[in-house]
């Protein structure tokens, strides 16, 4: 597996160096030190182009490769699948495309309907768009605004970063279109209400947004079921259940960005279902096919389905959106596979069970180091929040939080860190390593950690 610090990649690297434009990075380094080129992976780790060996502690840098590298039974269904057919425009169903919805739906009670696109963005976009449409045909216009959270994410494109909770992502890309609102975020270690049931009063946050705006004016509400780049919030008790009730009470379809915790990330197939809630749209990307092929669905409900074809006499009546490559072949049939695998293998007990270890082994840093001033988490999707003090909170500076994260690589394993999300608080530690996780890997990671504070913040 070493083999290729034998093959001289070399001419690949400057390959990159002289014309790959990176994502989210700024490249004036790379003109001295070598752009990082991954070339291999095998379950939980990945060689890179000079031969050496990661543990990958966040499944493809971005929570994405969750049943682990090298499956070559999802390679094989997806190259037996092209040869066959590979393609064909989404207004036509596909064979795969109609096997994964009735797997996924099976395990989404209460949804029926998946539209196919190829990214988290679009996913999202296309409930925003399924929303403006609601408020024109059903709504007289009213109902059209997207209440969306502070710290929360959900894509890329104008239009999902017009709901980004995140102000770095969103900077310098504005203006932005209107009708997207923000609601308070619910992360009660940086509180903002000094109560005892924090995750209520932090519903009622945006219940106050909705009064604020009129209730006849929102149409929906997005939400990720854990936070993901804005630090690995989960929602504390009693958040859901009010959130629930207020979409109930105002009409308002709840949404639920599973982009993240989608396909057994936190140990359950989707992140909501640990809080009995009942979404009008999940959209998931991400997990969907572990990054095998490119994938991603809007789910909605029989009852938002319908309401795009009650009246069939109306040419402008349906959903008139397309995602060219939504089309593709290669991704349901990843997808399948990829169910598949979880379900063979036992992942989302694997999440669970390894999950509480890696908590566990957090909360034992915690003890050692006074840097680490709060970890959160579920299922195999974890934060530990670096401050310069414990009592006041303050933030560890972010070159130390990012010296933290070098150091790590340097011993071989890749973690994350919440990068250009809220300005003055990248200050999280991410780790979302493969639903296949083994107690040792969990143990490398946590050790690594361990290493790497020491060094770095003494
Ligand atoms: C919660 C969430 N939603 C949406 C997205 C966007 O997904 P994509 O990058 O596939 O467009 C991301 C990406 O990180 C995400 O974390």
């Amino acid at each position: 597996m070493d083999g290729y610090s034998s093959n001289d990649i070399s001419d690949v690297v400057e390959a990159d160096r002289a014309h790959v434009w990176h994502h989210l990075s700024q490249h004036k380094p790379y003109e001295n030190v070598d752009p990082r080129v991954i070339v291999e992976g095998k379950g939980m780790r990945v060689w890179d182009a000079r031969g050496k060996e990661h543990l990958d502690a966040v499944s493809g840098g971005v929570w994405t490769v969750n049943v682990g590298y090298g499956r070559t039974s999802i390679a094989n269904a997806v190259r037996d699948q092209l040869i066959k057919m590979n393609y064909f425009a989404g207004a036509a169903g596909s064979v795969p495309g109609a096997r994964f919805a009735q797997r996924l739906i099976e395990k989404m009670p209460g949804l029926s309907r998946v539209y196919y696109s190829n990214s988290g963005s679009e996913a999202n976009e296309k409930v925003y768009k399924m929303v403006r449409q609601i408020a024109h045909k059903h709504h007289g216009g009213k109902k059209w605004k997207i209440l969306y959270r502070e710290r929360d994410y959900h894509g890329t494109t104008i239009g999902t970063l017009a709901t980004s909770g995140q102000a770095q992502r969103a900077a310098q890309y504005g203006p932005y279109p209107d009708g997207f609102v923000m609601v308070p975020h619910c992360l009660e270690y940086r509180a903002q209400w000094d109560v005892a049931n924090y995750g209520e009063r932090a519903a009622q946050a945006i219940e106050e947004v909705i009064l604020r705006e009129g209730p006849d004016t929102v149409g929906c509400l997005v939400l990720e079921p854990v936070t993901a780049g804005g630090g690995v919030i989960v929602p504390p008790a009693g958040y859901w259940e009010k959130v629930q009730e207020i979409c109930a009470k105002y009409d308002i379809l709840l949404h639920i960005d599973e982009v993240v915790c989608g396909v057994g990330r936190t140990g359950t197939w989707f992140g909501y279902q640990h809080y009995g809630i009942k979404p009008d749209f999940v959209t998931m990307a991400k997990g969907v096919a572990s990054g095998y092929a490119a994938i991603s669905c809007t789910v909605t409900t029989e009852a938002v389905f319908e309401l795009f074809k009650d009246d069939p006499t109306d040419t402008m009546s349906y959903f008139r959106d397309i995602s060219t490559f939504g089309g593709c072949t290669a991704g349901p049939a990843a997808a399948l596979e990829n169910m598949r695998i979880i379900e063979d293998e036992g992942l989302l007990d694997n999440t669970t069970a390894m999950g509480a270890r890696l908590m566990a082994n957090l909360h034992a840093l915690m003890d050692k180091h006074a840097v680490i001033g709060d970890v959160r988490g579920k299922g195999l999707f974890c934060g530990a929040e670096l401050v310069a003090d414990r009592g006041t909170k303050e933030a560890l500076d972010e070159k130390r939080v990012q010296a933290v994260v070098a150091d790590c690589m340097a011993q071989g394993v890749i973690i994350g860190a919440t990068n250009r999300s809220v300005p003055g608080l990248n200050n999280t530690l991410c780790l979302s390593p493969a639903l296949i996780a083994t107690p040792d890997d969990i143990d490398q990671i946590t050790d690594a950690i361990d290493q790497a504070l020491t060094r770095v913040c003494g």
